[in-house]
């Protein structure tokens, strides 16, 4: 069969946008409307997809009308600062991650003039599952059941893709998809802490639970060395030492026994703030098994991630560059970045990696707004805003 042409491809609306990641996993899906408030992402967004609707400003501006048609899919990557395992936490009523209800209100605003989407999902840290003690978790749960969609939730980590550890969760509700779920959880993507979090919702949005069925993929799309510039400048030497003197005993003694070795090796370092007894450190912490850590917004240096190469008896150290960030989110190089660095940073830091939203919608979405629409046959096409 032949794939369909971009008129009568199934279509989603792209909340939380930022530099349209998603859209661009959404293969298949013509993204007919995009949000987000960041005006330097906007740019990216346009740059990238000059073709598709984008609206700049928060969510909670936007009205029904100014939403084209009817959508097939609803996609929220809603902000996770409020929920990030690494932040403090303020959960979904906090102001930033509150956005979500900004969205929410959409969907229930389209399906009360009867053109709501078959298809929901929320994107977000896992800490979303453990948040106000679960609650958050429960009452997006709960939110999507009351609208009449299935709901299941997957822990999917970008690692199984691409060389970065980046463990995500994906709500997800669909309508007409009984065919997709499985008997019970199966690993990887029904992580144990997901297990506990799905035991703790409330009897109604359980009945409505389904385990997603998934197949991970074969194998992952390369190791950290692959995605590196080789053009880009290492560190000097006193730079080199100030981070290096970072390093906590453990660390020290790991780099120490691979310069030892004169092996070749890469690895990725972050600098983090850790609690060691009653004082809080600010410590270089590394990895070398093939892997960059999760990549987070540049705000202040603890974020940035670095690149560490141990090569006959010497260590170096440099920045990752926002190329080489946009790779392991799993963007093409002809992707257009913000010129500045650290805006390339901010873009990538905050985004979905694309391959883990391409296996979603291969999977489950498509096949799920497929049976969707033929139940609807004859259906307005969404027009363009
Ligand atoms: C986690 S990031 C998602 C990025 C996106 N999925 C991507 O792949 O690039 C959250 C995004 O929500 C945007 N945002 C935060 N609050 C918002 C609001 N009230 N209205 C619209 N966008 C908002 C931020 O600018 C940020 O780009």
């Amino acid at each position: 069969m032949s794939p369909p042409s971009p008129a009568q491809a199934p279509v989603a609306y792209e909340f939380f946008a930022g530099g349209g990641l998603a859209g661009l996993g959404l293969s298949g899906f013509r993204i007919g409307f995009a949000n987000d408030l960041d005006a330097m992402k906007a740019a990216a967004f346009r740059a990238n997809h000059p073709e598709t609707p984008f609206r700049l400003g928060d969510v909670w501006d936007i009205t029904l009308g100014d939403l084209p048609g009817r959508p097939d899919l609803m996609w929220a990557s809603s902000p996770c600062q409020d929920l990030s395992l690494a932040g403090a936490r303020g959960g979904l009523k906090a102001e930033r991650s509150g956005a979500f209800w900004g969205f929410w209100r959409l969907v229930e605003g389209l399906q009360a003039e009867d053109r709501g989407p078959s298809a929901v999902v929320l994107e977000n840290v896992c800490g979303l599952l453990t948040s106000g003690g679960g609650a958050d978790f429960s009452a997006v749960c709960e939110a999507m059941t009351r609208a009449g969609y299935r709901v299941g939730a997957l822990e999917m980590d970008a690692a199984l893709w691409l060389p970065q550890s980046r463990p995500r969760l994906f709500v997800v509700g669909l309508k007409c998809a009984d065919h997709l779920a499985s008997e019970g959880p199966a690993q990887p993507f029904h992580s144990p802490r997901l297990i506990r979090a799905h035991a703790r919702l409330p009897q109604s949005v359980r009945d409505a639970w389904a385990w997603w069925r998934l197949a991970p993929p074969s194998q992952r799309n390369g190791d950290l060395a692959s995605v590196l510039a080789p053009e880009a400048e290492w560190l000097g030497e006193a730079e080199t030492e100030r981070l290096l003197a970072l390093l906590s005993p453990l660390h020290r003694q790991r780099l120490e026994a691979i310069r030892a070795s004169g092996e070749r090796r890469i690895g990725a370092g972050f600098r983090r703030v850790r609690r060691e007894g009653d004082q809080r450190v600010q410590r270089l912490e590394l990895r070398f098994d093939g892997l960059a850590g999760c990549l987070r917004t540049p705000s202040g240096g603890s974020s940035r991630q670095y690149v560490i190469k141990a090569a006959e008896g010497r260590v170096r150290i440099r920045r990752l560059t926002g190329r080489e960030a946009a790779r392991l989110m799993g963007l093409p190089d002809d992707y257009r970045l913000p010129d500045r660095d650290n805006a390339a940073l901010k873009l990538t830091g905050d985004a979905v990696a694309v391959p883990v939203v391409r296996a979603l919608s291969d999977q489950l979405l498509l096949p799920a707004v497929a049976v969707q629409t033929r139940a609807l046959k004859p259906r307005a096409t969404a027009s363009r805003a």
